[in-house]
């Protein structure tokens, strides 16, 4: 039988258990991922207690009072705290989603935090997505023409307006991609859900006039067909979008120009 050996410095330990105040009738505790990439050590899960009834009701707001009362080392990113900027993401209670708009009192027990999975580390709850942009300005997400400008702007029915409902909602918080198997796998090659659902917005763009270029862009053994329709991209969605379909429009676009 085939025995799989995780490297050592793979696992993640249990670390250090913070000041737990006495008294409080409604204590959380939050285990929440660390890592330092200078200190040598590997990964870690500090415990934290919060009284919640001083504190506000998302699981950002446990992080903003974890950091600012308790252990100022503690590194995420946050901006927005009205799930729009998509810079919270994150991974809690086993689900990727944005620590912004998760309500502390919908998780059971302590409540688990960690980086979004699959994707290197650079502190703590911070991933590096340098990869993710990169694959995202690979798309060239912008309108493209080739008929002259028009004197004031480029029109566009409501009906072709309505084709972009469902898709320029999208924040890029990567909750999608991180939570893809093919993208776990592939990412090196693969562009995941969130890049192809951005694709497919300027693709299905009535305004748009780089679809040829567009689709010969994606048209790879990896960059698109690499979606094997698992789904999990529309299930993690915190904002209720759905790449999978996406994906899979844009697949029907690349047959359809075949015929
Ligand atoms: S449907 Fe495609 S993109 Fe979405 S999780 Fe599955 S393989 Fe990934
Ligand atoms: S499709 Fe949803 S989960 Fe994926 S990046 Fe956009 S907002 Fe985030
Ligand atoms: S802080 Fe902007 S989406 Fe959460």
């Amino acid at each position: 039988m085939v025995e799989l050996a995780l490297p050592k410095n793979s696992k993640v330990g249990k670390g250090k258990t913070w000041h737990k105040p006495e008294g409080v009738k409604n204590l959380r505790e939050f285990h929440v991922y660390r890592w330092n990439p200078d200190d040598g050590k590997t990964p870690q899960t500090d415990t934290y207690y919060i009284d919640q009834d001083d504190c506000g009701p998302m699981v950002l707001d446990a992080l903003i009072k974890i950091k600012n009362e308790i252990d100022p080392t503690l590194t995420f990113r946050r901006s927005c705290r009205e799930g729009i900027c998509g810079s919270c993401s994150m991974n809690v209670d086993g689900t990727n989603t944005l620590a912004c708009t998760k309500g502390t009192a919908e998780v059971k027990g302590p409540v688990k935090i960690y980086p979004l999975p699959h994707m290197p580390v650079v502190k703590d709850l911070i991933p590096d997505l340098t990869n993710f942009y990169a694959q995202h300005a690979s798309v060239e997400p912008w309108l493209q023409t080739k008929t002259p400008e028009p004197q004031s702007e480029w029109l566009q029915s409501h009906e072709d307006r309505e084709q972009l409902d469902g898709l320029y909602e999208c924040i890029l918080c990567a909750c999608c991609s991180t939570s893809c198997p093919s993208y776990w796998w592939n990412s090196d090659r693969y562009l995941g859900p969130a890049v192809l659902l951005q694709s497919y917005r300027w693709l299905v763009d009535s305004r748009d006039e780089a679809t040829g270029e567009r689709l010969d862009n994606l048209e790879d053994p990896f960059r698109l067909y690499r979606c094997h329709t698992i789904m999990n991209c529309a299930k993690a969605c915190p904002k209720g979008l759905n790449p999978a379909k996406a994906i899979a429009n844009i697949k029907k676009m690349m047959i359809e120009r075949q015929l």
